[in-house]
């Protein structure tokens, strides 16, 4: 079922974060979908409620150009049929204006990112509200950015610049926003820190002060770049030297500081290099594309319900359920909803 994110944030907010996760194809897709329902490998295995989770789909411009935006679109479609009990939303991850506005009219997507963070602060609040204002005459809802993460992101190199708490409540007020991403000393990629890492969990509590009561939070660069997957790349002829990540206990407490998205992105990445570099090393005589794309698919299911465990997102999936069922019970409109 997709859903706003605005559904899954109401119910996380404060307690747990609700992972968002970028995929690009299929088998991306289906770890994705069997990890949060806390299935690691078979279509037949059971659903672990102890284990299953609300989630967010994230995808960029890149993954959208990448084979054709409408195969994307349509491999979710998919997904949502195969896993009726999936409760997700669908998202674009540091959208332009130009592809917002491809997504609001493509009725496929809940929930969009504005990325106009690097413009100057009057410019960021006015394509903002624009966006805003088509998104929710649409039901859809927006995350925009403020201050500027480290890193690569899409094709810009960016220089990292903290969020202002003051600017971020007038941001909030201005935009009509939904949710917020903050720099907070994250950055994108596999090569987050060099020496001693560190969240700036001063400016985020400074930030949750300033803004409105459970006000959302969304924290991007947020892989962990877990050092098994990378020495398992590395052993298997890769070469990713001083690799480091968010460490996973540092979520939870921005979780409590109002952060209810996390995004990662890398660590898919990494699970889905060391996984096929190892098979080409293991079995070299084999060029079937199927035997570690169904190891991939199961890694990272696992991984995604590991992900799950330190976001706190894992297990809350029935409750997640129970509390959109009851809002909806409570929708005085006459769609006939409830
Ligand atoms: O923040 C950027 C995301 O990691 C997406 O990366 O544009 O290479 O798909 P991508
Ligand atoms: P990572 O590079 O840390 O996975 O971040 C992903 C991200 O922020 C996507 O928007
Ligand atoms: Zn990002």
């Amino acid at each position: 079922m997709i859903v706003t994110t605005k559904d899954l944030f109401k119910h996380a907010y404060g307690k747990y974060a609700v992972g968002a996760y970028n995929i690009n194809n299929l088998e991306q897709t289906v770890g994705l979908f069997r990890g949060n329902l806390g299935k690691k490998a078979k279509n037949e295995d059971a659903i672990d409620n102890t284990k299953s989770a609300p989630f967010i789909i994230q995808i960029s411009r890149g993954a959208r150009s990448y084979s054709d935006k409408r195969m994307l679109e349509a491999l979710i479609t998919s997904a949502n049929e195969v896993f009726p009990e999936a409760i997700f939303a669908l998202h674009l991850d540091h959208g332009t204006e130009e592809a917002c506005c491809d997504c609001i009219d493509s009725n496929a997507y809940s929930s969009v990112m504005i990325d106009a963070s690097h413009e100057e602060f009057a410019k960021n609040i006015e394509i903002t509200r624009r966006i805003v204002e088509r998104a929710h005459a649409k039901g859809i809802v927006v995350e925009a950015e403020l201050g500027q993460l480290g890193g690569v992101e899409e094709d810009v190199v960016g220089s990292v610049k903290l969020t202002d708490p003051d600017q971020a409540a007038e941001f909030i007020d201005k935009t009509g926003v939904d949710s917020l991403a903050v720099a907070i000393g994250t950055s994108h990629g596999a090569f987050k820190f060099t020496g001693k890492q560190g969240l700036h969990f001063d400016v985020l509590e400074k930030i949750q002060k300033a803004i409105p009561k459970n006000f959302p939070l969304v924290m991007h660069g947020s892989s962990s770049v877990p050092q098994e997957w990378v020495a398992r790349i590395n052993n298997a002829g890769g070469k990713l030297s001083d690799a480091k990540g968010v460490d996973e206990s540092q979520y939870l407490p921005a979780a409590k500081l109002g952060v209810t998205k996390i995004n990662i992105d890398t660590d898919g990445r990494l699970v889905w290099c060391a996984i096929h570099r190892e098979q080409f090393r293991d079995d070299p005589a084999n060029f079937d594309l199927r035997p570690p794309g169904k190891i991939f698919m199961q890694a990272y299911a696992e991984y995604i319900i590991h992900k799950n465990t330190v976001l706190g997102s894992a297990g809350q999936l029935e409750s997640v359920r129970e509390s959109i069922k009851s809002q909806s019970k409570d929708c005085p409109c006459c769609c006939g909803c409830n």
